[in-house]
């Protein structure tokens, strides 16, 4: 499949990590609704037929910006049911990004803002560069956030947070974001990308029916209560005793070798 908005190749060691960087670099990487539905397709993909892809990393071309966030000019005119629609697009991959059962890396080089700071929350982890930037600025634009930016943040910084940085629109910094929990590593920029394929790679020598079962169990149970979300954890983790995988993990932990895992 072509993309007119995105660039996606395979890298890392066998070609094994999927790595989309969104290119629409006159507009900072802006999303609009072709942008949008590049992006699920491409999960989509993944989605139907994961193959030899061992994860996702999602970037954005050029020094400037990750995503500077959906397309103001775009939204300018859009009716009401135009922007429900557009909201619910938006929302949809971000679902999507968490279903699939492989690890999915932001990585993010200089302005995650709105739309691109959500759709950065929407993947499993965040790695910043130094001069990255985030927030969620819609207020200033008399909007919200619409792609999931107030769940997210809500559930990934805490209520107080959320709150202050949904209302004020204030862009904080990357060393800012490490301090409140909204990113997990932040690298000289230039390193970003490498570090995210060198994680799924990492990711990649583990069970991946483990991985997808962790991942799973994580994302269900923010949006649970505890005794449910313990009860998930427990049928996850029993289920894994009837994989290939598990028996060979163990073996070779106990035979002092090195497993070799095949996803059954
Ligand atoms: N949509 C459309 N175009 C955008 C854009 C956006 N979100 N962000 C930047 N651009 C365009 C600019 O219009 C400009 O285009 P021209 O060269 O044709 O004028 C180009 O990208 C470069 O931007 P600037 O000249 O503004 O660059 P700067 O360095 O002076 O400022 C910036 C950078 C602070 C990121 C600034 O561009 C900015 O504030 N952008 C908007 C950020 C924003 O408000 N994001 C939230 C959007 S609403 C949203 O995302 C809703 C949602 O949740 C779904």
């Amino acid at each position: 499949m072509t993309y007119t908005h995105l660039q996606v190749e395979d890298c890392g060691a066998g070609a094994a990590v999927r790595l989309v960087t969104i290119n629409r670099p006159k507009a900072l990487n802006a999303l609009n609704r072709e942008v949008v539905r590049e992006l699920t397709a491409v999960v989509d993909g993944l989605l139907a037929l994961p193959g030899e892809t061992r994860g996702l990393v999602l970037t954005g071309a050029g020094p400037k910006a990750f995503v500077a966030g959906a397309d103001i000019a775009a939204m300018a005119t859009m009716s009401v049911d135009e922007a429900r629609a557009f909201a619910s697009e938006g929302h949809a991959l971000g679902e999507k990004l968490a279903a699939l059962p492989l690890p999915v890396v932001a990585a993010v080089n200089g302005f995650a803002l709105g739309g691109g700071c959500e759709i950065a929350l929407a993947c499993d982890f965040i790695y910043a560069s130094e001069n990255a930037k985030f927030g969620q600025p819609e207020v200033n634009l008399a909007v919200i956030p619409g792609f999931g930016g107030t769940q997210r943040l809500l559930r990934r910084v805490g209520l107080a947070r959320a709150l202050e940085l949904c209302m004020t629109g204030a862009i904080i910094r990357a060393d800012e974001a490490l301090r409140i929990g909204l990113v997990n590593r932040v690298l000289p920029a230039g390193e970003v990308v490498a570090a995210a394929v060198t994680t799924v790679e990492t990711i990649a020598q583990k069970g991946p029916l483990a991985v997808a079962a962790a991942k799973r169990v994580l994302h269900a149970g923010a949006d649970m209560v505890l005794a449910r979300a313990n009860q998930a954890e427990i049928e996850a983790f029993a289920s894994l005793f009837a994989t290939q995988d598990q028996r060979e993990g163990m073996a070779a932990f106990l035979e002092k070798r090195a497993a070799g895992f095949t996803g059954t």
